[in-house]
């Protein structure tokens, strides 16, 4: 049998300066290409367990593999490397850098990884901000002066170029009414599949949930959560 792409084993974190953790024995595995959408409530930790994964913060107990190899325990440099080359982000924010262009902020998404630029092309942001429902117009304008759908598009496009192994979203449609949140995870869809990529999508909206290969939530993967949710 082959390893599961992701895997949190018995996983333990809370933030610096907090007793409790916020994530209590967390397991959970991920299969290459899979979709799965984690459900939780506003403050279950959803964007800390995406931080874990990311390599953003260690946990103080357990470990996470991806492709079979630990990565919790590597030095923060190379965390970061490791999060460069195989995974892409859209954070519940979107993190755009503000004063550059939307082509630019996808070009971002391979600048800090050779791996991720090798398996790009010069017309790949263009086409994937077209794929994700961007007007050319607007590939041009600085990122502070899209709208929020706009800059949604964006995030997403930046997290997929260069084809990781694996995409992290975190409630990227909660700003969307319900006709464009459906439009925007069908283009979402064509092009996690188009880059072969597994989709791990947190958010609090339930009724996403059948348009994922598995569902899960927050409380089914914490034996233990030590910290009251609302
Ligand atoms: N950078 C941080 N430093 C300290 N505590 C944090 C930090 N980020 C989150 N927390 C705390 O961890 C808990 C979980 O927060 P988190 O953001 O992971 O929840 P969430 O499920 O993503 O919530 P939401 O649905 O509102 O985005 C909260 O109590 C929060 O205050
Ligand atoms: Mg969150």
């Amino acid at each position: 049998m082959t390893d599961p792409l992701l895997e949190l084993d018995d996983v333990t974190y809370a933030w610096p300066g907090d007793d409790a953790p916020v994530l209590a024995s967390v397991s959970l595995a991920l299969e290459a290409g899979e979709r799965v959408f984690l459900a939780g409530a506003s403050g279950s930790g959803k964007s800390t367990l995406l931080a874990l994964i990311g390599g953003l913060v260690a946990p103080a107990k357990g470990a996470i593999r991806f492709g079979g190899t630990r990565v919790d325990t590597l030095k923060r440099a190379d965390r970061d490397r490791f999060r460069a080359d195989h995974l892409g982000v859209i954070f519940q924010q979107f993190n755009l850098l503000p004063w550059l262009d939307a082509i630019d902020n996808v070009r971002l998404g391979c600048r800090f990884s050779t791996a991720r630029a090798r398996r790009t092309s010069v017309d790949e942001p263009g086409r994937l901000l077209g794929a994700m429902g961007l007007p050319e117009a607007a590939w041009s304008r600085r990122a502070d002066r899209l709208s929020v759908g706009q800059q949604q598009r964006v995030a997403a496009a930046r997290a997929l170029i260069g084809r990781p192994g694996l995409i992290l979203a975190d409630e990227p449609t909660s700003a969307l009414d319900d006709d464009r949140r459906d439009d925007f995870l069908d283009l979402l869809f064509d092009e996690v599949r188009n880059a072969g990529s597994a989709l791990l999508f947190v958010s609090h909206d339930r009724r996403l949930a059948d348009r994922f290969d598995r569902a899960l939530s927050m409380d089914s993967l914490a034996s233990d959560a030590g910290r009251t949710t609302c």
